[in-house]
């Protein structure tokens, strides 16, 4: 395998009893890289962690994780996971679960003080976690997945539950962790919050993977369109006719191939220069490819 990559999994296949939970999905994660795995309520991507953590052997295809073909439970330093619904033992205090960690994987008690600072917990380290609120439970899961400062780092919908400042800082931990080289699979429903700070998207669909790749491949494959606006527009477009092919819904609409000639038109036949470009959200994206896939299912 590339020394680069942290995942490689090609067709993964996973039957529970007689339902095919996931069907021939492949994709790879570089070293540094971070991927958003997304989808719809049951389209697979919980399953997909727990067959990259080990905690799953899937029914079929190959999955390597750092280097290291899958064999089994990984009670491995080098992956850090935080769940889909994040449990502890709840009589004991944050920072008896996080120290409890710590010991298992052989973690000094500096960097669990570390950790609690860094997340703000200090003030209720020594407060039963049945006390925590939803997002403080979060924080501490958080912290315990990034404990042995992992080089491949699984987050299952790691900010629901987390105030906008929280989710900042979540997001610029991992920021931290991919300059170490760490690579990053992030789940999640929260398609504006982590637009900015990934890599490259795999999106599922019952099972099955729809599409994948960085933002703009994702972007341009689908079709849609940039959107430029402005005040002036209207005058710009009886300026220069040429404009009139691209202008609808008060907008110019551009895909890749149109967006050089059409701004070397606004600039040096209008003057223009106070417009505003908008890209499709990663939101738009991912209805766009769901759509695709309901009207494959409407067809067959
Ligand atoms: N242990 C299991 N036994 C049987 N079916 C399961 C099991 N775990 C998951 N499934 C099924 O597999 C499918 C995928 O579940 P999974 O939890 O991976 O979805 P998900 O994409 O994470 O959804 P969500 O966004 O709701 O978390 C669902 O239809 C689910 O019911
Ligand atoms: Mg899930």
């Amino acid at each position: 395998m590339d020394p680069c990559l942290a995942v490689s999994a090609r067709h993964i296949r996973h039957q529970f009893a007689d339902f095919l939970a996931l069907n021939d999905v492949s994709f790879e994660v570089e070293r540094g890289q971070t991927m958003a795995l997304l989808g719809h309520n049951g389209a697979g991507k919980s399953t997909l962690i727990k067959i990259l953590l080990g905690l799953l052997k899937p029914s079929g295809g190959e999955v390597i994780v750092l280097g290291e073909q899958h064999s089994g439970q990984r009670a491995d330093l080098k992956i850090g996971y935080l769940p889909e619904n994040v449990s502890f033992y709840d009589k004991l205090t944050g920072k008896e679960i996080l120290s409890y960690f710590a010991a298992l994987k052989g973690i000094g008690k500096k960097r669990v003080s570390q950790l609690i600072e860094e997340f703000g917990l200090e003030y209720a380290q020594d407060r039963a976690l049945k006390t925590y609120s939803k997002g403080m439970k979060q924080r501490l899961g958080f912290a315990q997945a990034i404990l042995s400062e992992p080089e491949l780092l699984l987050l299952d919908e790691p900010t629901v539950g987390l105030d906008p400042v929280a989710s900042q800082f979540l997001y610029g931990k991992i920021a931290e962790l991919k300059l170490q080289g760490c690579g990053v699979i992030v789940c999640t429903h929260e398609l504006s919050l982590i637009e900015n700070n990934i890599d490259i998207a795999l999106i599922l669909a019952k099972g099955e993977s729809l599409a994948k790749g960085s933002l703009s491949q994702l972007r341009q494959n689908s079709g849609l369109k940039t959107r430029l606006t402005s005040a002036n527009l209207a005058t710009w477009v009886a300026q220069q006719p040429r404009l009139a092919a691209y202008y609808a819904d008060d907008a110019l609409q551009l895909d890749a191939e149109s967006k050089p000639e059409v701004l070397q038109l606004l600039m040096s036949d209008c003057q223009a220069f106070d417009f505003s470009i908008k890209e499709p959200a990663l939101a738009e994206i991912y209805h766009f490819y769901m759509g695709q896939c309901a009207q494959l299912e409407v067809v067959s």
